[in-house]
């Protein structure tokens, strides 16, 4: 059912520390810094060969990326992202399957305007799992 792995987000407490290490230190190709506020966060895609990395920063007042660097206060790893071809099968499936479904189980526009899901991390081994509709 999954694809290609689209992304690895990481939250950190310093985005242009982040964006420095990414592109001096690693030699990676960044983008600019991009701001969504329907997701409450600040984004940096740091481009590679094969999948991207996301550096979310916290923005707004009622980021989730904020509570998650109370809790993780020198950042970590805070999703991964795998492509599926129809997320409503997909949804089902995974429901189908006992997996639960962040929010109200209807897909949102993600950070790149795809329809997007979340799955909660006690059902995939601890992680957050976002399943994006390419
Ligand atoms: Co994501």
């Amino acid at each position: 059912m999954i694809g290609r792995l689209n992304h690895v987000a990481i939250a950190v407490p310093d985005l242009d520390a982040a964006v420095k290490q990414y592109r001096d230190t690693l030699g990676a190709d960044v983008s600019d810094k991009i701001d969504l506020p329907d997701h409450g966060v600040t984004v940096v895609f740091v481009n590679l060969e094969n999948t991207k990395i996301e550096l979310l920063f916290p923005l707004g007042e009622n980021s989730s990326i904020a509570k998650f660097l109370v809790k993780n206060p020198t950042g970590g790893m805070h999703h991964v992202c795998y492509e599926v071809a129809d997320i409503y099968a997909a949804r089902d499936k995974l429901v189908a399957d006992g997996a639960r479904i962040l929010g109200d189980g209807e897909p949102r526009t993600g950070a790149h305007g795809k329809p997007v899901l979340f799955m909660h991390p006690k059902d995939f081994s601890g992680t957050l799992v976002e399943i994006e509709q390419v």
